[in-house]
């Protein structure tokens, strides 16, 4: 099928601006694809995003967005409005208006640390039973490399025979690799302005339609084999990743010899080849997909034959970060059982209510099974930490989390904590330490209030 092109006609100055208008279809409406699709939408092409979530799809449909992401319910109320994107349960309906199609459907982790891809290939399935013309399916889930291939020869062996002669399938198609690189709370931000877009083909055509999508955004494109772009995104985030873990590691060694890992992180960071970003010491990452892509990574190397072992440390830095900062607790509190322990902060990193795998959970539940009573404030995640907890109290702000609390742990460094009032704190607080796992408080501060300060690698404790 032909690539629709509209022609429009900017009005005033009767200049003719040559619009590509892509039919796009998004299959599976989560934080990864919904931005997607909006952001598309708001670049001029017309989506049809698909959720098997009919409570989603509904809401989606009044412009009700179920995540928390900054922009994300204007620019949806916008295109719904200009008629740019739609929203079905139907992965049939959009099969048939679309001729990109989107694969944004998670990929767990299995047990073993494998990315389950059973709703990748179901869902490939269903777009091949529908297919009745040219189709570009483009991988925008995180997926393993050689998924490409096996999202092929399933479309292959599930098309409608009628499409077929003699088992060779007559319809043609094409299948890429489109890997996302958007962060929570900056989703919008990351995808309208693009470091680069990662493009994976086995043909010009499929180059030229994915050129086309993101033309409006006039990126730098990477254009390479599929396998190259599904590695792409993996290494992409293993190394921030690794980033994070050198300097979580650095910062045990700054508890040891006594040094300040934010001026470590300083002095490092002007450095060009290395850079400021992701050399901030903390509890360390969580999320939707820095812990699960350097298990599938890991899972995937071993696989082909290679030990990633550096990934696999960079896996154990982070879960002892989490470790050495419960040890501290119960070092510093002495006897944990019964005390009341106020966490504020919960969500797995700022401006966001996800809490999939958030060092929170790790953390807290370590405490409770010391005996720990805890409560917790958390400016949009607690809701969906209900899903997650027992026996927390919720509380509306700070300083009613603070109430009678033993001491205070910091896990997500939420902007409005940075400048909270100290001295009514100190006052509502049983005793006052604090345990600040972001780093987003300087000792130096908190200890002329009278606090007790301990921060993650600020010097020997
Ligand atoms: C997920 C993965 O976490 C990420 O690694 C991958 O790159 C993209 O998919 P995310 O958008 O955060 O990212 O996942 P999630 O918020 O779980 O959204 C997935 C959506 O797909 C959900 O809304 C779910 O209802 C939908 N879905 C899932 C379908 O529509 N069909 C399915 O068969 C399975
Ligand atoms: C990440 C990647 O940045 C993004 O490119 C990819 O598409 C999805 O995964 P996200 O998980 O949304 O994005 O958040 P990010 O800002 O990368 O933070 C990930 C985790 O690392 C968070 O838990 C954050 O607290 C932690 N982190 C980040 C650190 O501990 N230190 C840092 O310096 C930076």
């Amino acid at each position: 099928m032909r690539v629709q092109v509209l022609i429009k006609e900017e009005q005033g100055h009767k200049t003719t601006r040559r619009e590509i208008v892509l039919n796009i279809a998004i299959i599976g409406a989560g934080y990864v694809g919904l931005v997607t699709g909006v952001c598309l939408a708001d670049i001029g092409h017309k989506v049809t995003c698909v959720d098997v979530d009919k409570q989603k799809v509904l809401k989606l449909k009044k412009g009700i967005v179920p995540i928390y992401e900054i922009g994300l319910e204007d620019l949806l109320k916008k295109n719904i409005k200009n008629k740019r994107i739609t929203f079905t349960t139907s992965i049939k309906e959009a099969t048939k208006s679309s001729t990109v199609i989107f694969i944004a459907v998670g990929t767990p982790s299995k047990k073993n640390g494998d990315a389950d891809l059973t709703y990748v290939e179901n869902v490939a399935r269903q777009i091949a039973l529908n297919m009745d013309s040219y189709k570009l399916i483009v991988e925008k889930s995180t997926v393993p490399a050689e998924t490409g291939k096996r999202v092929a020869r399933t479309i292959s062996l599930n098309l409608p025979k009628k499409h077929k002669k003699d088992g060779k399938e007559k319809l043609d198609f094409d299948v890429a690799s489109n890997p996302e690189f958007l962060r929570e709370g900056s989703a919008i931000e990351d995808f309208m302005n693009p470091d680069r877009v990662v493009i994976g083909v086995e043909s010009k055509r499929a180059e030229e339609i994915l050129r086309e999508v993101y033309k409006p955004l006039d990126p730098h494109m990477v254009v390479t084999d599929i396998n190259s772009a599904e590695i792409i995104k993996h290494a992409s985030n293993s190394f921030l990743a690794t980033k994070i873990s050198f300097i979580n590691a650095i910062s045990q060694i700054c508890i040891h010899i006594g040094a300040d890992v934010l001026k470590v992180a300083e002095g490092m960071g002007y450095d060009k080849r290395i850079g400021k970003k992701f050399l901030n010491a903390g509890i360390g990452f969580g999320g939707s997909c820095f812990p699960k892509d350097v298990d599938a990574f890991i899972r995937l190397s071993e696989k082909s034959g290679y030990d990633f072992s550096l990934l696999k440390e960079v896996r154990n830095v982070n879960e002892n970060q989490k470790a050495s900062f419960v040890k501290l607790i119960e070092d510093k509190l002495w006897i944990v059982k019964n005390k009341v322990i106020g966490v504020l902060g919960l969500a797995f990193k700022p401006d966001t209510d996800d809490m999939r795998n958030a060092p929170s959970i790790d953390i807290i539940e370590a405490l409770q099974a010391e005996g720990a009573k805890i409560k917790a404030y958390d400016p949009v995640s607690m809701d969906n930490s209900k899903n997650i907890f027992k026996n927390i109290v919720y509380c509306e702000d700070p300083y009613a989390l603070a109430k009678g609390c033993d001491c205070l742990l910091v896990l997500t460094e939420w902007d409005e904590f940075k400048d909270l009032n100290f001295k009514r704190l100190k006052t509502a607080m049983r005793q006052p330490i604090i345990f600040d796992g972001r780093n987003l408080y300087h000792n130096k501060d908190l200890e002329s209030y009278g606090f007790e300060y301990f921060g993650v690698g600020r010097g020997v404790l």
